[in-house]
């Protein structure tokens, strides 16, 4: 709901369990009131608080002070010291002042589109408040947009900037999101890692400075990641205040917070000021991209649902299959050493162990025999593939199963029949000598030829190939950027306009396989984030695929994103399938997330092969459950070492629960693990050990004891009785 009120100049939103509320002081500037939970009690006073050498308006005096008002949008260089979201640099003048005052607002039914990017769908309950600013000076136009989604108590920011002026004007900051809070007693969660070691949590107390998270690396990136947390010091799962942010874009960005002297919290995210500057020429217009919020009065816990349950019904693209396909990847099984008799007899493999979804990853294509050569030559290696592509998918799905393709469109090795045709089309700074990573280039995006021949080389290499699946990888980094096809006032541009094209290939992609999934990848979940969700169903969390490991990725990756995303593979280390007590514990910690398996089903055991069968029909039992109920992480294993947590359906009549140990004997021997959704009067059965429970006992916490041994399990299924 959105509510302009002329009479008293404030704005309030409200989605269903929050309120944010703005008002336009003296009909001009846009401050900030209040966001957080829906109450009566809510102090949404305009405050002045403490002025020394603040800036001012003669005519308003100490009533209005740009550096220590909470604003809605600060912009650079007229008395705003702290972080700034938008500074424009005119060109005609030199100058970077911009005064940026409000002139009117506007709700509208549904959501502004911004051509290009992925955003949020908007649905029968979105509405879009619009602020209209401007700048008398540059004759710039600012659109700031606000829109809701009010059942998942989501609130999505971004702005369109309008030059109406002479000049031409750089954009040398952007941030699509900006927002005040009254309150410095808070602690940042963020997702930093490294390539295999992906989202680990950290929370640490926000001081008085700046603090920048952020990529320059052309992606989100598997260093850091969008998605933050601010919460109260004492904010547990369960309890205390806690704002959940995030981007919906792949490339660079920054987040960026700052903590000022009156203990106001400024948070901001967008694209930044490092690795983006655009030029806006009289009459153009720039969009910014989307960026999204949340705020939880019940803990970090509800922040993160409400973020999972926009991305589930505003982001994600339809599942094409009715039932999400358990998939088997040749990667870890073969690496590159595959053919089409191998991948038909690996298919058979496949269906003998009860999945059904062959992906066959890279070296199917070119001279692509190891990572030195052949990206880019999108033909399919007729010596590997002799009967050719549509015979050989065919003689797959004759083995039961579905298909899926590894591409990786974005990049080029230098051995490569591309590459020598067209060295120019990759990223690379003039008179320098570009840089290598796995042995290959990124191609420029930006280059509307570049796209056209991948479209091209795709629709030739795929011409009645019958494809269920993509894995879209991207295996490096952007370095020395420059693009040789913008000119060079547009450089600051290349990443961001790299982003605008890659997008369009995936929408392509989806237009051309309208019937067909893609799994997004990144050398693992290098791209974990809401931009490529947006046209991916799945993506490949990480190459890690130690179980072990994988309990710290999942839960990590659980802050900002639902786990219908998560691809989960069970894999073979040291011929753990062998073990039952290994294989049952890698198959556990893969049920937090669409199940597929990585390895050579081949050449295992007709008992692990039974096994794996037991496994497919058992995770069919729970996946729905998994991939669509409401997520409650319970044990931190960065803190202990055991993972736990609990899925839970809307009505709470079901209940997966699960408890994974890692090491021998942890450091807490027993665990109680409170399921609070469990409903009082109830009675409870667990499907696997046949115990019941109360509604009430569960809701106490039922306790579990560590064993001595680690790579210990314990799963229930809880189905009301009555
Ligand atoms: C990346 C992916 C892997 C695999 C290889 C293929 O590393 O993360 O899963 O697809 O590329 O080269």
């Amino acid at each position: 709901m959105i509510k302009i009120d002329k009479a008293s100049n404030r704005i309030v939103l409200k989605t269903k369990n929050t309120t944010y509320a703005m008002e336009m002081l003296y009909g001009k500037f846009p401050v900030h009131l209040y966001y957080g939970k829906t109450s009566p009690k809510a102090d949404m006073s305009y405050k002045c608080p403490i002025h020394s050498f603040s800036p001012y308006h003669q005519e308003h005096g100490l009533a209005y002070l740009p550096d220590i008002a909470q604003v809605e949008f600060p912009f650079f260089g007229y008395g705003d010291f702290r972080a700034t979201a938008l500074r424009l640099l005119d060109l005609g003048t030199g100058s970077d002042v911009t005064d940026f005052t409000f002139r009117r607002a506007k709700k509208k039914i549904g959501r502004v589109d911004i051509p290009g990017m992925p955003y949020g769908d908007a649905d029968e309950k979105t509405e879009t408040l619009e602020l209209l600013l401007t700048d008398d000076v540059t004759g710039c136009e600012l659109y700031l947009y606000y829109t809701l989604f009010p059942e998942c108590d989501t609130i999505s920011r971004y702005f369109k900037l309008v030059n109406k002026g002479q000049n031409n004007i750089r954009i040398q900051k952007c941030m699509s999101l900006s927002l005040d809070l009254p309150s410095a007693n808070l602690d940042l969660i963020d997702l930093g890692g490294k390539y295999g070691r992906e989202r680990r949590v950290e929370r640490v107390p926000l001081g008085h400075n700046i603090c920048r998270i952020s990529s320059k690396r052309g992606a989100s990136s598997h260093h850091h990641n969008p998605f933050i947390m601010l919460a109260d010091h004492n904010a547990t799962e369960e309890r205390g205040d806690a704002y959940a942010f995030n981007l919906v874009y792949s490339g660079s960005f920054l987040d960026e917070i700052e903590v000022d002297q009156n203990n106001t919290t400024r948070v901001m995210l967008g694209l930044g000021d490092e690795s983006f500057n655009y030029l806006l020429c009289p009459g153009e217009e720039f969009i910014s991209p989307e960026a999204v919020m949340t705020y939880s009065a019940n803990g970090i816990g509800q922040a993160s649902r409400n973020m999972h349950q926009f991305v589930r019904r505003h982001i994600l693209p339809p599942t094409p299959f009715e039932k999400r396909p358990v998939v088997l990847n040749s990667w870890e099984a073969f690496y590159f050493k595959i053919d089409g008799k191998l991948m038909v007899d690996f298919a058979k493999g496949a269906h003998e162990c009860g999945m059904d979804m062959l992906v066959m990853d890279d070296g199917w294509f070119g001279a692509r025999n190891d990572d030195h050569a052949g990206l880019g030559d999108w033909t399919p290696n007729l010596t590997k593939f002799p009967q050719g592509l549509p015979a050989f998918v065919k003689e797959v799905k004759q083995q039961g199963v579905h298909f899926g393709i590894w591409i990786e469109p974005e990049m080029v090795n230098k051995n490569s029949d591309l590459y020598r045709a067209h060295s120019d089309w990759c990223i690379r700074a003039p008179g320098r000598e570009p840089l290598l990573s796995r042995d290959q280039l990124v191609l420029d995006m930006a280059n509307p030829a570049v796209l056209q021949y991948l479209k091209d080389s795709f629709t030739t290499c795929f011409r009645g190939v019958d494809i269920d699946y993509f894995k879209w990888d991207m295996n490096r980094h952007m370095s020395n950027v420059y693009s040789p096809y913008l000119p060079p006032e547009r450089q600051g541009e290349a990443a961001y306009r790299y982003m605008l094209g890659v997008y369009e290939l995936f929408r392509w992609l989806r237009e051309l396989y309208p019937n067909a999934m893609i799994e997004n990848c990144s050398g693992g979940g290098g791209r974990y984030d809401l931009g490529m969700m947006k046209y991916s169903t799945q993506i490949w969390t990480s190459d890690t695929t130690d179980p072990i490991q994988r309990t710290y990725i999942q839960y990590g990756s659980s802050f900002g994103y639902p786990t219908t995303v998560m691809s989960c593979h069970v894999a073979n280390h040291g011929n753990s399938c062998e073990d039952p007590r290994k294989l049952n514990y890698g198959f556990r910690v893969a049920l937090n997330g669409p199940l597929g398996y990585e390895f050579n089903v081949l050449s295992v055991s007709e008992t692990a092969k039974a096994a794996m069968r037991e496994q497919v029909k058992e995770y069919r039992l729970y996946e729905n459950l998994i991939l669509n109920g409401d997520f409650y992480r319970l044990v931190d294993p960065f803190a202990c070492d055991c993972y736990a947590y609990y899925v839970v359906s809307e009505d709470n009549s079901e209940i997966l629960l699960s408890f994974l140990q890692n090491y021998d004997d942890p450091k807490e021997k027993s665990y109680k693990l409170k399921v609070s959704r469990a409903k009082r009067g109830m009675t409870y059965r667990d499907t696997i050990s046949g115990d019941t429970f109360t509604g009430d006992e569960l809701r106490k916490g039922i306790t579990v004891q560590a064993q001595k041994k680690g790579l210990y399990a314990k799963m229930l299924h809880l189905v009301t009785e009555n």
